[in-house]
């Protein structure tokens, strides 16, 4: 084990997103997202990464979903992006915890009028009776606010995952791939390398 300084992992993250902007079709701030409810049933989706610097990584979504559920009990989570053009994978794992009030408004309001209704209009993770219902609640939220500034459901907001753990995966020929593992002590970073 050796130690690398607190930027490192997060450079050599935005080395790999930059890279993976540039050659992915599309979506390369998707990311799985692994939570774990109050009873250790483990469970993961996609989301998009809205943010990410050294504080932490972003993502935005409704707190009543089972994500968000599962995380306000039990806030942990691990972060999973596969860039298949680039053949690389990096894992991410830590506490969680919300955005600022301040900081979801400023996001919300910078979406698309018709994703600020959705969010009105979605009971994200809960049974829908039918597709005419969702459209329903979307002309229903959509007639509520014609004109002027959307307020943001106290339910949609971000969490931010604080990362004690990367791993940083590159294909290899004859599957010898290259796992560099960052582990956080304090304000450093212990380094090491994995078998593959
Ligand atoms: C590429 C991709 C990006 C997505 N981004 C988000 C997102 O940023 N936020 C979100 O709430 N759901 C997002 N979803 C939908 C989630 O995968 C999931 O269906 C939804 O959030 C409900 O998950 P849950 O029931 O586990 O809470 C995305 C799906 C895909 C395939």
């Amino acid at each position: 084990m050796t130690e690398a300084p607190f930027d490192e992992p997060f450079q050599r993250f935005q080395n790999w997103f930059e890279e993976a902007r540039q050659k992915e079709p599309n979506d390369p701030n998707a990311m799985a997202v692994a939570t774990v409810d109050a009873a250790g049933r483990p469970s993961l989706r996609m989301v998009l990464l809205k943010g990410h610097d050294e504080h932490g990584f972003v993502f935005y979504t409704n707190f009543e979903s089972r994500k968000g559920r599962d995380l306000l009990e039990n806030p942990q989570a691990a972060l999973l992006f596969h860039w298949k053009s680039l053949r690389r994978q990096i894992r991410i794992e830590g506490p969680v915890s919300p955005v600022s009030e301040a900081e979801a408004d400023e996001y919300y309001h910078s979406r698309p009028r018709q994703s600020q209704i959705g969010a009105w209009a979605s009971q994200q993770s809960r049974p829908l009776e039918s597709r005419f219902a969702l459209e329903k609640a979307v002309a229903k939220y959509a007639a509520k606010h014609p004109i002027g500034e959307i307020p943001r459901p106290a339910y949609w907001s971000g969490f931010r995952i604080v990362p004690d753990y990367f791993e940083f995966w590159e294909d290899k020929p004859f599957r010898l791939h290259d796992r560099l593992v960052f582990q956080r002590e304090g304000d450093a970073w212990r380094t090491e390398k994995l078998f593959p």
